[in-house]
């Protein structure tokens, strides 16, 4: 069997075209302008490049982007009081810290600072505990990318096995709560997890998110499994830079129904589910429906 291939990247422009429909009726309905402010502290490469991609697509999805590049060695008091005042400026309806931050800075006390209401990221204290009892959360966007990605392509997910292995804040443990939310068996499994491979093969949903190249080999899937690879991992072979996923995808294609490939699956997921939440923050920050489709 040759898997499917699952393309993120063809979804995800879908995706964002929706939300620039929703952002032109804003605008013309409403008069309103959703607002998107980004904090990057400090010089990370990486970071620098995610954040000038969300605010490209956040202008190309016709929403306001604000970026705030602070210096490496700002102070908890200094960026606490710009996200307050975020938090309280009206014409801004989403804000995002960039992780990872410098070490001197304390992470948890920096999202928990920011409204509720206003966290596209779904990392704020409240919004987990909103998701984790089903009530109106902001998603985090990895895996809510993967949950779109997963009801496009199988439908109805109930009662299905779904592996989780990785169990991050960031997409492991939000990824187990949806699967939950759509009436998947869940398992989260991670490093210590004994007999990674059976607990793997049992899975009729597998989604890989440890961040270690290609550990997840074929052999441990399930024929006719749908694998969702949420890694992102730069490896060198044959002289070269490559980006591989946490499943071996060569081996994996042959047995799993259906694959998302890296990069082109996820990866670009991410940054719609952004620019979706951003408009789902809006919307319910002036009283009005959240677009269906876009979130829960
Ligand atoms: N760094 C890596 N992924 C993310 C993400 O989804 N959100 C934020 N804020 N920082 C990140």
């Amino acid at each position: 069997m040759t898997a499917q291939i699952i393309d993120g990247k063809a979804f995800a422009a879908q995706m964002r075209s929706r939300v620039a429909g929703h952002v032109v009726r804003l605008n013309e309905e409403h008069g309103i302008t959703p607002g998107l402010a980004v904090v990057l502290v400090g010089d990370d490469p990486a970071s620098e490049v995610y954040v000038r991609n969300k605010g490209r697509h956040t202008i190309q999805a016709g929403m306001s982007s604000l970026e705030y590049k602070l210096p490496t060695e700002t102070s908890h008091a200094d960026l606490l009081a710009l996200i307050e005042r975020l938090n309280s400026d009206p014409e801004i309806h989403g804000i995002l810290v960039q992780l990872p931050l410098p070490e001197h800075l304390n992470a948890d006390l920096v999202i928990n600072a920011i409204d509720p209401a206003k966290d596209v990221d779904g990392f704020h204290i409240s919004n987990v505990g909103f998701l984790a009892t089903g009530q109106n959360a902001m998603v985090p966007c990895t895996p809510l990318g993967c949950l779109m990605l997963l009801r496009g392509h199988l439908g109805d997910l109930a009662g299905l096995e779904a592996v989780v292995v990785g169990r991050s804040n960031i997409v492991g443990k939000p990824m187990a709560q949806l699967l939950l939310c759509d009436s998947c068996t869940v398992t989260i499994a991670h490093s210590l997890t004994r007999d990674l491979a059976s607990i793997c093969r049992r899975a009729d949903i597998l989604v890989a998110a440890v961040g270690r190249p290609e550990m997840i080999p074929g052999d441990w899937i399930k024929p006719g499994a749908t694998v969702i690879d949420v890694g992102i991992n730069r490896i060198a072979r044959d002289g070269k830079q490559q980006l591989v996923g946490d499943v071996d995808f060569s081996s994996a294609a042959g047995i799993a129904g259906a694959i998302t490939p890296v990069p082109g699956g996820v990866g670009p997921m991410t940054i719609a589910c952004l620019l979706a939440n951003t408009v789902t923050a809006c919307c319910r920050a002036h009283g009005l429906p959240a677009p269906k489709g876009l979130t829960l």
